[in-house]
């Protein structure tokens, strides 16, 4: 995988049209919005499993509804035709990220698309070790089909989505005012908001062919300590740090709920959300370097992220 070091900015042609599939989730709706934002015209990817009422809601934005059968590669090659740049955001297991990316990589191609931004939008899987993370490997599998499709394919990496940590992500605790953590306090932790994230992957989708195989993009990088002090600051309540353990622990917290766990198919179960914590506080999926710089959007910190939750009384 050849990498340029940086992205080359460029104006972003008004006249762009870009395709997005899994258009009707939620960082998909997201990226429709900033595309739009900048003047892009998108066209939503719709398959027969996609959510009507989600996908009508993302039509009203100003996106056109294209039907596919994903299962038909000329449907899908159809449905790009005339597209510059088609842009994933599905979620899923390996159907999904490596076989139905696959067979869009290879539509798109067909097609004569200029490039493809696949659904990573995650920690940086070039430095994570094979086998610690399922869906991380499922991302790194798929791009071996991708960079040998003649296609240009831009990854966007941003860390873990900021808005986690009010949600299923268990760092953050403010109920019991603390913050938890494995292996190290001082680990630094990268965060970026789903907004920032679909706002980088427009602009992206709107640049100069030319871009990098990977794009790195960061919010905020903080350290579980750090998250204790902003978060306190914000309450006015001191906030205690605890930790859960090693990394052994959470290896072993992870094997013990894999055996539990054996027969489902969920996409995003407890163990793999335990993966991702474990490629955060070993820093094997910390981003080196990030391409902020060259990006017009505005990183939004984690306590500004952490201030609009509270404010907004959620
Ligand atoms: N860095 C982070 O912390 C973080 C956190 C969350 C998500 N992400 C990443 O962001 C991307 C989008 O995630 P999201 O939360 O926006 O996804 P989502 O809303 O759950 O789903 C996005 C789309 O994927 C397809 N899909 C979802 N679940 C599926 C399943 N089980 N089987 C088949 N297709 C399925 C659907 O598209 P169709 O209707 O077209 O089939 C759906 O609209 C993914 O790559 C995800 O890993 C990153």
């Amino acid at each position: 995988m050849a990498e340029t070091p940086q992205p080359t900015p460029g104006t972003g042609p008004r006249d762009r049209t870009v395709a997005v599939a899994g258009a009707a989730g939620d960082l998909g709706g997201r990226i429709v919005r900033a595309l739009l934002d900048r003047g892009a015209e998108v066209r939503m990817l719709v398959g027969a499993g996609a959510d009507p009422a989600r996908t009508a809601e993302t039509a009203r934005l100003g996106a056109t509804p294209v039907p596919v059968d994903w299962a038909d590669r000329k449907s899908v090659a159809d449905a790009l035709t005339g597209t510059d740049v088609v842009v994933s955001a599905w979620n899923g297991l390996r159907d999904v990220i490596v076989d139905r990316q696959s067979a869009l990589v290879d539509a798109a191609v067909e097609a004569g698309v200029r490039r493809f931004i696949p659904s990573d939008y995650c920690l940086d899987w070039t430095r994570t070790r094979l086998g610690d993370n399922r869906n991380i490997d499922l991302r790194r599998e798929f791009a071996g089909r991708a960079d040998r499709a003649p296609i240009a394919t831009t990854s966007v990496l941003v860390g873990a989505f900021t808005d986690l940590l009010t949600g299923p992500m268990p760092i953050l605790q403010p109920r019991l005012r603390r913050v938890l953590y494995w292996v190290d306090a001082d680990q630094p932790l990268d965060f970026t908001t789903r907004d920032d994230t679909a706002a980088v992957t427009a602009e992206i989708a709107l640049r100069e062919a030319d871009q990098p195989r990977f794009v790195r993009f960061v919010g905020d990088t903080l350290t579980a300590r750090d998250l204790a002090r902003v978060s306190g600051e914000i309450a006015g309540v001191p906030y205690r740090l605890s930790s859960l353990g090693g990394v052994r622990t959470l290896s072993g917290m992870i094997a013990a709920a894999r055996l539990f766990d054996r027969d489902s198919d969920a996409v995003f179960p407890a163990w793999q959300g335990m993966q991702y914590i474990r490629d955060m506080f070993t820093g094997r999926g910390t981003l080196q370097h990030r391409d902020n710089a060259h990006l017009a959007v505005e990183p939004t910190d984690v306590a500004t992220f952490l201030r609009s939750w509270e404010a907004a009384g959620t």
